[in-house]
């Protein structure tokens, strides 16, 4: 089946993190009726896709990506009316729901798990990946994505299981066709109720015919990974992906993989039109990772890159932020209203679907807690312990975190400058940025130089010229610190030039201008600003 999806091509995404964005009941935790409260404030952003972050029945144990039952909203969200209601409000106003999916792992508190581990010969007991120990202990060194060991011992079954992420979370046996079977089910369950798209978590993990190799160093030291090593991208994931790729595309469903890419003839598989797996993908960096390799020359060179890559025939998800990275205007900017501006013209400018993570369009930042105490997240507390015990003081333990952490991508949505940013009548489950009381959307609402006017005049650009979606990309030669490219469509020529500079410096623009199309400030002769955006018509 050969993919024929043009509609996705005009969708502008909107990620939301269901837990962080509209608490209606006041328990401290956002839920589905909050969502349905902001619709019209998304349908006034403008986008027209909005993707939810897993709302399942969960322990919560790493916030929803550990599913105890496919069938069920997790009740701190509200209940399967509230979702079909959601889906019917947002159908009104021309926006479709994009529910993630998380297939490599359940909660060990799904069923499916909880009767696995009771004997190695009933119905489920090969539904996960059990293996016997060696000499007492696990059956090799592997460790897991979030720290320690990837393998953990059940009594019953005097067996050890897989689980590449924590411990609570089990990863699933691809090989078992009855798995496949159960979760192809359950895809259709959702599709027949309305979904239009599936986000699909860690996807590129699937098969594990290699877990019984040994790794070369024990656990997850030094930033090794068994995933990559022996995991990602296998040829029977991708056959896998190809499986699930029949049901997206047959039913006309938009997909988005969160993959980890192995090579370019690995990142073509996910999402070239004729492999028929993925419709986009996103490419799986961790936050540690890429702050350790941040620059403008970085950025440039991945976007372009992954352009050339997909050139003939493929489609591109861009994105800057998500709920496992800082802030992106902390990270690549400087908290500054221009500097968030500028990030957003770069999102919208790429060829390819822009992915807008919640808050972003008010420049919310990263936030600074004082003590670990007030973090949530279980990675960021697994990587804290592990750099107080690599000797590391609490203080810079603390100020690595600050950095890095996905909480701060995770405190609750700034709506106004009441106690609690509208987010809650009560204390949130994870503390509000204390920076609220500036930077909420009631303020941006009323201020017509606002960041969320920016990103509003943004996408309806990219709703009305398509030479955002369809032209083609060039990327110029320009001084370090800056981005410059050229989208060209028929005879049509935009130049987009960006700053990542903190100071105003000397700069020529070799072409001749016809029409300013959107600045983030008035443009100077010979200069750019600091974190200056410049979208230029030329001839
Ligand atoms: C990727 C998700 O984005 C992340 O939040 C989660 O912790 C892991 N996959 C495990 O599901």
């Amino acid at each position: 089946m050969i993919k024929s999806k043009d509609w996705i091509k005009d969708l502008v995404v909107y990620q939301i993190y269901p837990r962080s964005f509209k608490d209606s009941n006041n328990d401290g935790i956002g839920d589905i009726k909050g969502i349905i409260e902001k619709l019209d404030y998304l349908e006034y952003l403008g986008i027209n896709a909005i993707w939810l972050s897993p709302i399942y029945k969960s322990p919560m144990i790493d916030n929803g990506y550990d599913i105890e039952d496919y069938y069920a909203i997790n009740e701190e969200f509200g209940t399967m009316e509230d979702f079909d209601n959601l889906l019917s409000e947002a159908k009104k106003r021309n926006i479709i729901i994009i529910m993630d999916l998380v297939l490599n792992h359940t909660s060990n508190k799904h069923q499916w798990f909880i009767e696995a581990s009771k004997s190695k010969n009933n119905k489920y007991s090969n539904y996960y990946i059990f293996k016997d120990g060696k000499n007492n202990k696990e059956p090799n060194n592997w460790g897991s994505t979030f720290g320690g060991s990837a393998r953990t011992y059940v009594k019953e079954r005097d067996q050890y299981y897989l689980h590449l992420f924590a411990k609570e979370q089990p990863d699933l046996n691809w090989s078992n066709v009855e798995v496949r079977e159960e979760i192809y089910k359950m895809i259709n369950f959702w599709i027949d109720k309305g979904v239009k798209g599936f986000r699909v978590d860690a996807i590129s993990y699937l098969d594990k015919t290699k877990e019984m190799l040994d790794a070369p160093y024990p656990l997850n030291n030094e930033g090794y990974s068994p995933c990559k090593a022996f995991i990602a991208g296998n040829e029977t994931t991708h056959n896998y992906i190809k499986e699930l790729g029949n049901i997206f595309n047959s039913r006309n469903i938009f997909s988005v993989g969160e993959c980890f890419i192995q090579s370019d003839e690995d990142f073509k598989k996910y999402v070239l039109t004729e492999s028929n797996e993925f419709d986009m993908a996103i490419p799986f960096i961790p936050p540690v990772v890429e702050i350790k390799n941040i620059s403008p020359n970085y950025l440039k060179n991945t976007f372009k890159h992954r352009y050339e890559i997909l050139k003939n025939g493929g489609w591109r998800a861009n994105f800057l932020s998500n709920h496992d990275k800082p802030r992106q205007i902390s990270l690549y900017g400087n908290d500054s209203i221009e500097s968030g501006k500028m990030l957003a013209t770069l999102l919208h400018t790429l060829p390819g679907t822009p992915f807008v993570y919640q808050g972003e369009e008010i420049g919310m930042t990263n936030v600074y807690y004082d003590s670990i105490d007030e973090y949530n997240d279980l990675d960021t507390k697994n990587y804290y312990s592990y750099l107080l015990k690599s000797n590391k003081s609490k203080e810079e333990a603390l100020k690595e975190i600050h950095l890095t952490s996905r909480d701060n991508a995770r405190s609750p949505m700034q709506w106004d400058n009441s106690e609690f940013s509208g987010f809650s009548k009560v204390k949130p489950w994870l503390n509000v940025n204390p920076n609220y009381l500036k930077i909420n959307v009631k303020s941006e609402l009323n201020n017509p130089n606002s960041i969320f006017n920016y990103y509003k005049k943004l996408i309806s650009l990219r709703k009305n010229n398509d030479i955002l979606k369809y032209g083609d990309l060039e990327f110029i030669d320009s001084s370090d610190g800056t981005i410059v490219y050229l989208r060209k469509y028929k005879e049509i020529k935009w130049l987009v030039v960006l700053s990542f500079l903190d100071k105003e410096i000397d700069f020529k623009i070799d072409y001749k201008i016809k029409k300013v199309i959107l600045e983030n400030y008035p443009l100077k002769e010979n200069k750019l600003g600091s974190y200056q955006a410049l979208i230029l018509e030329i001839e």
